[in-house]
């Protein structure tokens, strides 16, 4: 981003270094749409994206980097799969949220010992889910305006202990709330280029331990062939 949008550090509060979100519930959020494509994508949503080795290698990586047994938010956690499934194997507590019914009723049967709440991400400023050892944002944070991004990352730096880890995935893409035609519906999708992106997720707070930027071609002839940006974060 080019600009700040107008965010500014709030006081200490609880301990935690808490911001000031007033300039995010101004953004007038529009999510029109963008739950009910989900809803009617549903489990074809996991065969148009078989074979996720990066995203795979980035829960891997979250899962071990945090003690069994940590507090994990996987944060527009479709169906479940393949991460909330992951991180649960890998002995961790599972917080899952997701703007659509039709992605958590398909997550609540492929992942039985995660816990998941039908919400907006936004939602989650309030904290209260509590807050969390580590975050996965996998394919979520896109879902957004870009000028909401900031936002977004700034507030799950907040809901992160000091030290915390974050998966974050997007792919990479100069673009704004752009409708795209996606496995038979429209959706909007935002992104960056891999160096804003980097200077994004730092503003927000966080030091990047690790990315990687994998080419993915979805099975389906639906879905255009993406670079995949995958950041390994810990908040400072
Ligand atoms: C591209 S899918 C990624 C799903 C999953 N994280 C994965 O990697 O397979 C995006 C998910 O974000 C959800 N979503 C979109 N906007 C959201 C919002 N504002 N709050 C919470 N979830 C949202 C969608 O319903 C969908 O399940």
């Amino acid at each position: 981003m080019k600009e700040s949008h107008g965010h500014r550090r709030g006081e200490a509060v609880g301990g935690q270094d808490r911001r000031d979100y007033d300039g995010y519930a101004r953004l007038g959020l529009d999510r029109n749409g963008q739950a009910e494509a989900f809803d009617a994508i549903g489990d074809r949503y996991d065969e148009a994206f078989p074979h996720k080795e990066g995203q795979l290698a980035a829960g891997a990586w979250l899962a071990a980097a945090l003690p069994p047994g940590s507090r994990i938010l996987d944060v527009g956690c479709g169906t479940g799969l393949p991460t909330a499934r992951q991180l649960i194997a890998a002995g961790h507590e599972v917080t899952g949220v997701d703007l659509s019914p039709g992605m958590l009723d398909l997550a609540r049967v492929n992942v039985p010992d995660a816990a998941f709440h039908r919400g907006d991400l936004a939602d989650l400023r309030d904290g209260h889910l509590g807050t969390f050892d580590g975050v996965a944002a996998f394919f979520a944070l896109l879902m957004l305006p870009r000028p909401e991004i900031p936002y977004a990352l700034r507030m799950l730096h907040d809901l992160l202990r000091p030290g915390g880890l974050m998966a974050l995935s997007m792919v990479e893409a100069d673009v704004d709330d752009y409708a795209i035609p996606f496995l038979g519906n429209t959706i909007r999708v935002s992104g960056y280029l891999r160096e804003e992106l980097r200077q994004v997720v730092r503003d927000a707070g966080f030091d990047i331990a690790g990315e990687s930027s994998p080419a993915y071609a979805p099975a389906s002839t639906d879905v255009p062939p993406e670079i995949q940006l995958f950041l390994n974060l810990r908040r400072v």
